[in-house]
């Protein structure tokens, strides 16, 4: 798949976004998105910001810049950055080819992100590139299970899964993110192993 037919499954996926991860996101995923982004600070960048759920956790007085390969995502997160009363400037953008300059922001942040993109060690380098040194790279990712039943499941349904909602559920983010070279300072695994609560920083120059 290439860009293009990620953002027509997105397209179609938008409206019933949320509602269809109410259930996950109750039982594991918030829990996990304040963990990790609460610590989210200064002029913040999000990547593949979707519908926008991550802005109630953001600090209220933060600056924030949201893009997304899918303007009907972002459509959906307009109303959540209103109602929390967040400062959010928000662009249809490819995570691989960032248009900001380096060293921009002082937290980068993206959640649910590493299994969809395209490149996604592409993407990751853009994000340390864009963070400026001494910055951080807060990621919510999920990934292929460290549980032998529950990844060789995950290994075997993988495609199909990909062709359905592009996300590709038995990557390893963990390993992505040091093959685009930034440096992981923090790691947990959660839930069998599936979600990964990361802090990288751009590799020092
Ligand atoms: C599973 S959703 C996650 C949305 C949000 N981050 C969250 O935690 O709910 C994946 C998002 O990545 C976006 N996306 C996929 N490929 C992208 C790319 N190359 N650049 C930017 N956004 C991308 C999709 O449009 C979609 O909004």
């Amino acid at each position: 798949m290439d860009n293009r037919a990620i953002r027509e499954i997105y397209e179609g996926l938008a409206s019933a976004y949320d509602w269809a991860e109410g259930i996950p996101e109750a039982l594991v995923i918030r829990r996990l998105r304040r963990r990790v982004f609460a610590a989210a600070r200064g002029r913040i960048l999000e990547v593949a910001a979707g519908t926008g759920r991550n802005f109630e956790i953001l600090p209220a007085d933060a600056s924030v810049v949201a893009v997304d390969l899918t303007e009907a995502m972002l459509r959906r997160a307009r109303p959540k950055a209103r109602r929390r009363g967040l400062q959010v400037s928000f662009a249809v953008m490819e995570a691989e080819a960032l248009g900001f300059r380096d060293g921009t922001f002082d937290t980068v942040i993206s959640s649910l992100s590493t299994c969809t993109f395209v490149d996604p060690v592409a993407a990751l380098r853009e994000m340390a590139r864009v963070c400026r040194p001494g910055g951080r790279i807060l990621l919510l990712e999920h990934g292929r299970s460290n549980r032998r039943w529950l990844g060789r499941l995950q290994d075997r349904f993988a495609e199909t899964h990909y062709r359905a909602v592009a996300c590709r559920w038995n990557r390893e983010p963990d390993a992505l993110v040091r093959a685009a070279g930034l440096e992981l300072v923090a790691h947990t695994r959660h839930l069998l192993g599936v979600f990964h609560v990361m802090e990288a920083r751009p590799a020092a120059a």
